[in-house]
């Protein structure tokens, strides 16, 4: 029987990876350890249990709480102080002992054991003045990367793994390219096996969105339940971009990376819905407004925050080629199944995102 370890796994991504593999993968034991740090992951827990996942309570910054676990075959670290704002205006210790030395310790895990690791990392390893000096022109209802293929790592799908990696990123973006750099040194120095997952936006049902992350869900949540919204820099507008990744696109690809990890030891992704699954702010509201039926006060603040980007699409070329796996699940669908979620679970999910 082979023991799979997922960090952070009463969160979003983490619950659905966990419950996910359990489903797919017969006899598999899965371990799902999280601290519930992030606000209705609680509400995962009875989830887990239901689904056959094993719940532990326990904190990745202790090593002592993942030692008591034994012997894992994989670890998918997806634990994470995950907002790009964390550290902005207060201490960064959490941040930086959650996503760096946390993933040192389930590195340490993964020595002892010689167990496979999945990193899930992000797109905020890009540097933000990169990214923010790429030309776009203003459509009327987006911002459009336009010059693609002319810069380094900037293809005409959109921001490749080669893009240059010099200047600052955020505490959060930093530290997730320490842990990468870091299980690097552990492939080079103990043979470790392991992957990287560079991820643009993930979103879908059970995702517990808030202001500083999530704003697929928070946007819903708001539609569906009541409230305003901002839209925040580059003059207000919500003309800003992301691709989205459905969730169980990223379940389909990690089933496959299970699979097939030793081929796939020691690269690096970048993982997201592409440009055919992209959507500005403002024309998430009109499809929110039209599958929820509200219609709500949207305010407009102009000043860009420290770490906005106006424009950001996932070039999933490198992955695509290398396992087969592509996104499936569009716009539309990713956020007609978040607001069915809203709607059926609306008791249990008005506290926490109302
Ligand atoms: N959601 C996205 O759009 C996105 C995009 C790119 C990368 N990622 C990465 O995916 C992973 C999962 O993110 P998510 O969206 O599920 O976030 P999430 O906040 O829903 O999940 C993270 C979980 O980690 C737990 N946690 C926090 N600190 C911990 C600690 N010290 N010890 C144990 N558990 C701790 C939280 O309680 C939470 O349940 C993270 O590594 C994140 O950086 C997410």
């Amino acid at each position: 029987m082979r023991t799979i370890l997922v960090t952070g796994g009463a969160g979003f991504v983490g619950s659905r990876l966990a419950m996910g593999l359990k489903a797919a993968r017969e006899g598999t034991r899965v371990i799902a350890l999280d601290n519930l740090r992030r606000r209705g992951s609680e509400l995962n827990v009875p989830r887990l249990a239901a689904s056959g996942v094993e719940f532990v309570h326990g904190d990745v910054r202790q090593a002592a709480d993942l030692e008591t676990l034994g012997p894992v075959d994989c670890i998918l670290e997806c634990s994470a102080e995950p907002s790009v704002l964390a550290g902005y205006g207060e201490s960064p210790c959490y941040v930086l002992d959650t996503n760096l030395v946390g993933a040192v310790n389930c590195l340490e895990v993964a020595r002892r054991h010689g167990a496979g690791f999945i990193f899930l990392s992000t797109s905020r390893v890009y540097p933000i003045e990169g990214l923010r000096n790429l030309p776009y022109r203003e459509g009327e209802t987006r911002f459009e990367l336009i010059g693609e293929g002319t810069a380094p790592g900037v293809s005409p799908a959109g921001i490749t793994e080669d893009f240059p990696l010099a200047g600052a990123r955020s505490m959060y973006g930093a530290s997730k390219l320490c842990a990468e750099l870091l299980l690097a040194e552990y492939q080079a120095m103990y043979g470790l096996r392991g992957l990287v997952n560079r991820c643009g936006v993930i979103t879908g049902p059970w995702q517990m969105g808030k202001v500083d992350q999530g704003v697929v869900v928070l946007w819903a949540a708001r539609h569906a339940f009541g409230g305003t919204l901002r839209y925040i820099g580059h003059g207000g507008t919500g003309k800003q971009v992301r691709d989205l990744l459905h969730v169980d696109d990223l379940l389909d690809l990690i089933l496959y990376q299970l699979d097939h990890l030793d081929a796939l030891s020691g690269r690096v992704f970048n993982v997201g819905g592409g440009h055919e699954v992209s959507t500005s702010l403002c024309e998430l509201t009109a499809l929110c407004v039209r599958l929820t039926g509200n219609a709500i006060p949207i305010t407009a603040q102009a000043a860009t925050r420290d770490a906005d980007i106006p424009v950001y699409i996932t070039d999933h070329g490198r992955v695509s080629e290398a396992t087969g796996w592509r996104p499936r699940r569009g716009v539309e669908e990713t956020v007609t199944d978040i607001c069915r979620w809203l709607r059926d679970h609306e008791a249990a999910l008005r506290p926490v995102l109302g």
